[in-house]
């Protein structure tokens, strides 16, 4: 069900419909006089006497078009609690009773600034659904109506919000979209109509790319009948010319695996591998749609993964855009050849302050960390402190990797300068990571996020409630609210 959030009376008395009250940890309604009946007051304050007051929410169904509900603010609340607290509240939300939701900002005294939008943002993070192929749908859309005089969140929060929102929505919708739909040639045509929020977007196409010599992104894309892409996005909202701040995604529109083919069972999953460039083309739509007083630029890497007569062999040798050859043992080890020469050119075209990497990169994250956090690699401790901090904020966890030269054995290769895999075995996420690194040549600080497992979440999360999580847009510009603007 879609939600629709309108901020814009002033009045906070009595309504007929659902109505949210806040109340403190205690459930004290005493200050809710103003906002309720009589009858109501009586009502709620007898069941409270047996309702079990260490839950966050409670609910008083009144007539059958409103119902009042008590949101319980705990004095240890952090922001992304706020926010859950309003993804929570999204699962009470009856749109058959098709009445309207009244939130009361002036019950939410809060220390967290903004608690309300927080709650209202959470909420609407939860709502989103990917249902477009569904051939019967009735539209659901409830509204959700901000009233009172306090607490009031300014129009540029509002705003905000919003885009964070629209950002993470398109990376969604961008994972979500099966392989047959966005392929790197639609995909492409996507970024590229984001011209109209003032990005600058370049499309590099395979004949482009061949002139530059990216040779390891071509490689992985030539088994495909689609093209090849790498399409650059960048943000000017500053007002000097700083350095931009780049982003680079892993866009694997489809992963088969290649001549080294993927078993059948759970490869319709590879349709999420370009989870990385999705969040990267969110987060370049939430700049532009908020103005971001800040310059950044999106790179992405576009291609599908597939065998055939024309595809890559194991064995192949590939020239990469740094000069550097890289020996190709298994074509399914793609992602970090799609991302080698992204990360060398964003490195040389845009001289940025730094790179932050994202990828559905290896299988082996996902057995280290699971789908609590996303597997962080740097050269950078201060930039890697900033992004663990920015995770913790919003919720979306890292967790620091090493790397070292002693890994670069196992990726050295006897008939080129590198191998793509590591035939020993083990530490699978951090050779890759190591592989990564060969191609920062100038010491730009670094990192590179290995989102495999949380990109993409069966049974939902905190914040989504199933299906492509949009991960990463959030954290990402946290670190730069935080840290750059
Ligand atoms: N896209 C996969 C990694 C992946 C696996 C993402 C599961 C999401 C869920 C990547 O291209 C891949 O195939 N990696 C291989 C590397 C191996 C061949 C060295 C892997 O992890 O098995
Ligand atoms: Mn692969
Ligand atoms: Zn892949």
């Amino acid at each position: 069900m879609s939600v629709q959030i309108n901020y814009k009376s002033n009045n906070s008395k009595k309504v007929s419909s659902n109505l949210v009250l806040f109340v403190d940890e205690k459930f004290n309604i005493n200050g809710l006089k103003k906002y309720v009946s009589n009858s109501e007051f009586l009502y709620i304050s007898d069941l409270l006497k047996t309702s079990d007051l260490k839950k966050n929410l409670l609910f008083f169904e009144i007539n059958s078009k409103k119902t009042i509900f008590l949101v319980s603010i705990k004095s240890d609340m952090k922001v992304s609690d706020v926010e859950g607290l309003g993804a929570k509240f999204y699962g009470y939300i009856d749109y058959k009773k098709k009445s309207d939701y009244f939130v009361n900002s002036d019950t939410a005294n809060n220390k967290i600034k903004n608690f309300v939008g927080h709650f209202l943002h959470g909420l609407k993070l939860k709502s989103y659904e990917f249902n477009i192929y569904k051939s019967k749908k009735d539209k659901k859309l409830v509204s959700i109506n901000v009233i009172g005089n306090k607490n009031k969140i300014s129009l540029n929060d509002q705003l905000r919000f919003k885009a964070l929102e629209e950002g993470t929505f398109f990376a969604r919708d961008l994972v979500s979209e099966p392989g047959n739909i966005l392929h790197p040639d639609e995909y492409a045509k996507r970024i590229n109509s984001l011209k109209k929020f003032g990005l600058k977007i370049n499309v590099y196409d395979e004949k482009k790319l061949k002139k530059l010599g990216m040779n390891a992104l071509l490689g992985v894309g030539q088994g495909s009948v689609r093209g090849s892409y790498l399409v650059t996005m960048e943000w000017n909202g500053a007002k000097n010319n700083s350095k931009s701040l780049a982003f680079v995604g892993k866009g694997v529109c489809f992963d088969t695996g290649g001549i080294s083919l993927k078993p059948a069972k759970f490869m319709e999953d590879m349709t999420y591998d370009m989870a990385g460039s999705a969040t990267v083309v969110g987060l370049m739509k939430n700049l532009a749609l908020r103005k971001a007083k800040i310059n950044a630029v999106g790179v992405v890497g576009l291609v599908e993964n597939m065998p055939g007569g024309n595809a890559q062999r194991p064995g192949d040798i590939v020239k990469s855009y740094s000069g550097k050859t890289i020996e190709i043992l298994n074509t399914d080890a793609e992602g970090r050849l799609v991302l080698a020469d992204a990360l060398t050119f964003t490195e040389k075209k845009f001289k940025p302050k730094f790179m932050v990497d994202l990828a559905t990169l290896t299988g082996a994250i996902i057995v280290s960390l699971g789908s609590e956090y996303a597997g962080l690699f740097s050269n950078d401790d201060k930039l890697s402190k900033q992004l663990l901090e920015a995770g913790d904020k919003v919720d979306e966890k890292l967790w620091r990797m090493p790397l070292h030269k002693n890994f670069d054995k196992l990726i050295d290769s006897k008939n080129a300068d590198m191998q793509n895999i590591n035939y020993v075995g083990g530490a699978g996420s951090t050779t890759a990571a190591q592989f990564l690194q060969r191609f920062v040549l100038n010491k730009t600080p670094w990192a590179h996020l290995d989102i495999a497992g949380m990109a993409f979440s069966k049974y939902g999360g905190a914040l989504n409630s199933g299906g492509a999580t949009g991960y990463g847009v959030r954290l990402l510009n946290k670190l730069i609210e935080d840290n750059y603007e």
